[in-house]
């Protein structure tokens, strides 16, 4: 059985998340889900927001609410102390209609059903709410529960039931390349002492790189993006 984390193991995974640091193999699509994230979330205009968290373990985005939120659920199917209901997302304990906004971040591709899930926060949205998702379509398998990647059509389809879709790549297919390269260095990297030595030699250049050249390309090709973010409207 996997042994519970404490309240600062998950509090400094979150910030991890939300502020990588340049040895981070994920630095440049995370860097860009906090941009896309910061901007929706200014972009919403109620104040007293009730807000649900599912697959909330960490809640990395949660820092970017500043004080929007009148109440705040995380649903997880692991407990941590910041997890208030242990739940499946496919069948989410919660009234219909009683949330202005669900966060879904790196969480659909754990779920047997997604559809069932999207079904599921759909249902307990109030009308007009807002879920803001974050899917890979392009990475490591991470555990044996890890299902599914996500290409846009899909990712389209799945949200078929909202009345808007606001779908962003995080990052093109330069930012994924090079955070594809950084995650397979970790990957073949046999000795931890290798990995260290890499991800804070090899891995800051190459975030920086890719970084810089995603902005000189000014390129619009996301074939090889490889994380999505989405704000959908019910
Ligand atoms: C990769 S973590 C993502 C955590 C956080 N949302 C983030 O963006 O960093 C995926 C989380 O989803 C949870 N999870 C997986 N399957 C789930 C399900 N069917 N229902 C609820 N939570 C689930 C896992 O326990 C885990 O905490």
């Amino acid at each position: 059985m996997t042994k519970m984390e404490s309240l600062e193991q998950v509090q400094s995974m979150g910030r991890e998340r939300l502020y990588p640091s340049l040895t981070n193999p994920n630095w440049l699509v995370l860097r860009k889900r906090r941009e896309l994230f910061r901007r929706w979330l200014e972009g919403l205009p109620e104040l007293n927001l009730s807000v649900l968290d599912i697959g909330g373990r960490i809640q990395p985005y949660r820092p970017l609410m500043a004080g929007q939120e009148r109440q705040y659920v995380a649903v997880d199917l692991r407990v941590t102390p910041l997890v208030d209901v242990v739940a499946n997302a496919e069948r989410l304990p919660l009234a219909s209609e009683s949330f202005d906004l669900v966060l879904c971040t790196q969480m659909l591709e754990y779920v047997p059903h997604p559809q069932q899930a999207i079904l599921e926060i759909h249902r307990v949205l109030k009308p007009r709410g807002v879920l803001l998702l974050s899917v890979p379509t392009a990475s490591l398998k991470d555990t044996d529960e890890d299902r599914w990647r996500f290409l846009p059509a899909g990712i389209r389809q799945l949200l078929s039931a909202f009345s808007e879709i606001e779908l962003v790549a995080e990052g093109g297919s330069i930012a994924g390349l090079f955070r594809t390269v950084n995650v397979c260095l970790q990957l073949f990297a046999r000795y931890r002492a290798l990995r260290t030595v890499l991800s804070h030699t090899i891995t800051p250049v190459l975030n920086l790189v890719g970084a810089g050249m995603e902005g000189l390309a000014r390129s619009d090709n996301e074939a090889f993006a490889v994380n999505y973010s989405v704000l959908a409207r019910k």
